[in-house]
């Protein structure tokens, strides 16, 4: 069901469009201050991110607050009509702190406790930390939470890491205790049998260590869910004292791209709103085309929006122009700014913003993008940019709140990922679990084809297609889900190195794909590992019912299974399994599942999808065939359809739209004086926007 979900911050409801701001780095600068606020209005920023790591320009001393410099910026931006969200200073502690009380300090899995420094390194079970944070989040929230310019709170940055203190162990200990209750349970389910691993007493587990543990890969498991579940618990404890100032004010806290440190499935219940920070390395190929980076960035973003279900979600970080800690800092060409900037809005982002607002003048990012570069002045590329992206965001009010309308789903399942990577098999040069899920995905982004992205648990019933590449492990009741869902009519396609283990890792008995063997229709009997330059073939038979043709590579893993009721559509054409099943599918009650024996290259992936998306009626942003390079993604209220034209090539591309009346929403660059279009002319790396009635 189309709807229209309400902005994300009642009090701002239009597309935001801002920056990480640090006044404190500039209050013996008052002039600079002043400019910044000409600035901003000037490039059409109305958010700022602000005091994110401003912790000891707060309290300087213990108990000793200084808010006036806060209550200064904070008023002048109501004054001059500039939103604010709102951060708890916790990414980075005043060195009094840590002085005071060394157990803030995070302690490494070596054991060995960190000395005061960098940022993103307390400890989240630490008593002190959080006593301590309890009492700067009241202070703020007490003093903010009803500020006119405060829209929201932007909890501390980019949570991550672990700590392997005395109080983590303990944690730890209690949260296997809890989860297993007896030793029995425990030491069954992490299989510790194997080298004498057994525990015989609570207190003899430890995280894992590199002078230690690493070997039972359940309890790696185990401690990863356990970090996340820290973190969250550290997350709740933030916000509590938040909320209890003003409810009604959303929280965030910015992700990462593809971090593989937590479950980014399990905040959804905590967060009102999502959002994450972009950095993608343009422009790193020769070949002038982007759309490889592009496709794996729409994927974050739509991993990012689905994760609570289709909400839209901000672009809280990105940079204006380069980074300064990727290997190389490329520019980003004429046009790529808007372009990507705009690429987060069609997945579902109702913001555009940047890290950073102004080059700090010195330290480790004094080098690092900005809006406002150290000339200080509006006459940069950049900020002529900036601009532009902010006229565009004007432009686009109504998109506010819309959704992706996806109709397939693929599992990324951070559990799954866990589990697949550690797991010492086939391919231990690299499982490489992420960039499979980019392959299958990449095929729809070419196409237009909008996707949501889901984890295991999630309800499959509302997708005409779900897709589980490498789906390793498969959680008790999952297997039984995928089953009913395909009964039912759905369409599943899976591939080689799924259903070997369940959610403690240990491998089904009875024949792989473990659950999943009836749903598919074969079992897999081994798996091959082949060398890096290595290559099989696989054949498609002739008149097969996806009509799948001609001969495909196959690298990297060969699944050798048999067929259990499933059909075969393509062969193996080398190797001593020359001649067996290489894809299969299975009718099943109403629907059919597909089975992926191989890794294969993108011709494969395009040929098949190109079956299976004609097959279950996916349709397209825009009918016809995309140039390479070249993609149109949609969002929607059920009314009107706006469709985001993209060209990731450095080439001048031309897009026919032989499938409708559009009208074009007016971008600064963009002459949009034709009423009624029928073809787009994209300039090279450009971006258009297209209105329609919705389509069905
Ligand atoms: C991260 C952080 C920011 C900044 C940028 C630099 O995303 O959240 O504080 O360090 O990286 O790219
Ligand atoms: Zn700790």
């Amino acid at each position: 069901m189309i709807k229209k979900y309400p902005p994300l911050f009642d009090k701002a409801p239009v597309m935001l469009h801002g920056a990480d701001y640090n006044p404190e780095q500039w209050l013996r600068y008052p002039e600079i201050l002043e400019e910044d606020i000409r600035l901003m209005k000037k490039s059409h920023c109305n958010v700022m991110s602000v005091g994110i790591f401003s912790w000891v320009s707060l309290e300087p001393e213990e108990g000793v607050f200084t808010f006036e410099w806060l209550d200064q910026i904070l008023d002048s931006f109501a004054q001059n009509g500039i939103y604010a969200l709102l951060a708890t200073p916790s990414g980075a502690r005043p060195a009094w702190m840590s002085q005071k009380y060394p157990e803030v300090l995070r302690v490494s899995s070596n054991r060995v406790r960190n000395l005061h420094g960098f940022r993103h390194n307390h400890c989240y079970s630490s008593p002190v930390y959080r006593e301590k944070v309890t009492i700067i989040n009241t202070k703020l929230a007490e003093r903010y939470a009803n500020h006119p310019a405060v829209i929201g709170w932007h909890i501390s940055n980019e949570l991550s890491g672990d700590c392997h203190c005395d109080y983590c162990q303990d944690a730890f200990r209690e949260w296997v205790k809890n989860k297993y209750v007896t030793l029995d349970e425990l030491n069954h389910s992490w299989w510790t049998t194997f080298w004498s691993h057994t525990y015989t007493d609570f207190s003899q587990i430890e995280s894992p260590a590199p002078h230690g543990e690493t070997q039972v890969h359940a309890m790696n498991l185990d401690w990863k869910r356990f970090v996340t579940d820290r973190t969250l618990d550290f997350l709740k404890h933030e916000i509590a004292p938040l909320q209890k100032v003003n409810s009604n004010l959303p929280v965030t806290t910015n992700f990462m791209s593809y971090f593989d440190g937590l479950d980014y499935w399990k905040f959804a219940d905590v967060l009102d709103v999502l959002s994450w920070d972009s950095y993608p390395t343009w422009h790193d190929m020769d070949d002038n085309d982007d759309s490889k980076q592009a496709a794996s960035v729409a994927l974050m973003h739509d991993i990012v929006r689905s994760i609570k279900g289709g909400k839209p979600f901000m672009l809280m970080e990105s940079t204006p122009s380069m980074t300064n800690w990727q290997d190389v800092s490329k520019l980003k060409k004429p046009g790529m700014h808007l372009l990507s900037s705009l690429q987060a809005v069609a997945h579902g982002s109702d913001t555009v913003q940047y890290f950073q607002w102004r080059k700090s003048r010195g330290s480790s990012e004094k080098l690092h993008g900005a809006v406002v570069d150290h000339v200080g002045n509006e006459h940069t590329r950049v900020f002529e940019e900036v601009t532009e992206v902010g006229s565009a965001l004007m432009e686009l009010g109504d998109v506010v709140g819309t959704v992706v309308p996806a109709e397939v789903a693929i599992i990324f399942d951070w559990e799954n990922r866990w589990a697949v990577t550690d797991s010492q098999g086939p391919r231990n040069v690299g499982i490489k679990y992420d960039e499979t899920i980019q392959a299958h995905y990449k095929v729809f982004w070419d196409k237009g084809i909008p996707v949501d992205m889901i984890n295991m648990d999630a309800d499959f019933t509302k997708y005409k297609l779900v897709i589980a590449p490498m789906l390793y492990m498969v959680k008790s009741g999952v297997g039984e889900r995928i089953e009913k869902y395909v009964q039912e009519g759905g369409t599943l396609v899976t591939t080689y190195w799924s259903g070997i283990v369940n959610e403690n890792d240990l491998c089904y008995l009875g024949g792989f794909p473990g659950p999943l063997r009836k749903t598919l229709g074969i079992w897999s009997e081994e798996i091959d590992g082949l060398h890096d330059g290595q290559v099989n073939r696989i054949e498609a038979l002739g008149d097969n019912p996806l009509g799948l043709s001609g001969a495909f590579e196959a690298v990297e893993l060969c699944d050798l299974i048999h067929l259990e009721g499933a059909e075969a559509l393509a062969l193996y054409g080398s190797d001593f399994y020359k001649g067996r099943p290489a894809v299969t599918v299975h009718t099943f009650g109403e629907g059919k599942s597909y089975y992926i024996a191989s890794r294969n290259k993108e011709p494969f992936h395009e040929a098949f999808y190109n079956g299976v998306i004609h097959e279950t009626g996916l349709k397209q942003s825009i009918q016809g065939v995309f140039p390479r390079g070249v993609t149109a993604h949609v969002r929607t209220d059920g009314q009107h359809d706006y469709v985001f034209v993209q060209n990731y090539t450095g080439e001048e591309q031309v897009l026919h739209l032989g499938d409708g009346t559009y009208t074009e929403i007016g971008l600064p660059s963009v002459d949009s004086s034709q009423e009624i279009i029928e073809q787009v002319v994209l300039e090279p790396h450009s971006v258009r926007i297209l209105k329609r009635n919705h389509r069905l």
